[in-house]
């Protein structure tokens, strides 16, 4: 449910549902859905230093608008797959996808309650149309930004969680997000079988692989400046800091760097994609 909140263009997200049987046939999808049960529902904030876990009532705070946004930009994806006549599986799975960010928006409320804070973000609905890369055609369209998204977006968030869970020694917190993780991986994993699934349209179109190289030059520099911005870098986070699973900027950065390098790069590269070139040659093209 949406409640308004400060200024004309922010909403303030909830997690309460609507009380109908909108919200039965909700939790029925979720069910359905849910790759790992919830096994920790507690938390105990006297184990930790108060500023610590403030900062992680912040952070679960981002995630989750963080989360929220996730969904309209899958949900946008998935009319452009109609557009390129993907195979009903990968609309249907995309679709998915944008429901799994409702789930983990939901999850992030869950876990702020527990911390005890709102369950609320706030979230600005003026959303930024997924873009449409012009003179393509629907197909190289959606492949651009499915790869963006999936391969590279989704792939570098799954290699901060799992970094992030390694060091995250809170129980709650390390099952929220184990539970977070079992979705991301598809997420991550999709763009590679989106392109596993139009690798004989590839071979047949191999302007379009050029074109699309032509595009990751672009994409890399853009994902870098979005990802890894050159910020400076904070103080090292306090052991509970590092056991809440508080975000770890530096590492955040190298992971960046090593999830590009030696898994999206690489993955890429595989369907005929000279993406070694392209991020050795990254550069934001003039609009
Ligand atoms: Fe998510
Ligand atoms: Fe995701």
């Amino acid at each position: 449910m949406v409640a308004r909140a400060k200024g004309k263009s922010t909403v303030t997200v909830g997690i309460q549902g609507s009380g109908t049987p909108i919200e039965a046939e909700y939790r029925k999808v979720d069910e359905a859905l849910v790759r790992c049960a919830t096994l920790v529902t507690t938390f105990d904030a006297r184990a930790y230093e108060r500023r610590a876990v403030e900062a992680a009532r912040q952070c679960w705070t981002l995630r989750m608008a963080a989360e929220h946004r996730s969904t309209v930009v899958f949900a946008q994806l998935a009319s452009q797959l109609f557009e390129a006549n993907a195979t009903l599986d990968a609309k249907l799975v995309m679709l998915r996808m944008a429901q799994d960010e409702v789930r983990h928006t939901e999850t992030c409320g869950q876990v702020l309650i527990a911390l005890g804070a709102p369950p609320a973000c706030v979230f600005d609905r003026h959303v930024r149309p997924l873009a449409r890369h012009a003179g393509c055609t629907p197909e190289e369209r959606a492949l651009r930004n499915v790869i963006y998204t999936t391969c590279m977006s989704e792939m570098v968030a799954v290699a901060r969680l799992v970094d992030e869970i390694e060091a995250t020694r809170d129980p709650l917190l390390r099952d929220a997000a184990r539970r977070l993780l079992a979705d991301e991986v598809l997420h991550g994993q999709f763009g590679f079988f989106y392109l596993e699934a139009w690798r004989p349209w590839l071979d047949a179109h191999r302007g379009v692989l050029r074109s699309l190289e032509r595009y990751l030059r672009h994409a890399f520099a853009v994902i870098e400046v979005a990802l890894a911005p050159p910020i400076a870098v904070p103080p090292p986070l306090t052991a509970d800091e590092r056991a809440l699973g508080l975000p770890d900027v530096a590492r955040g950065r190298e992971i960046f760097y090593s999830a590009m390098e030696e898994a999206i790069v690489p993955g890429l590269e595989r369907f005929g994609i000279e993406a070694g070139t392209a991020w050795r040659r990254r550069k934001i093209a003039a609009a």
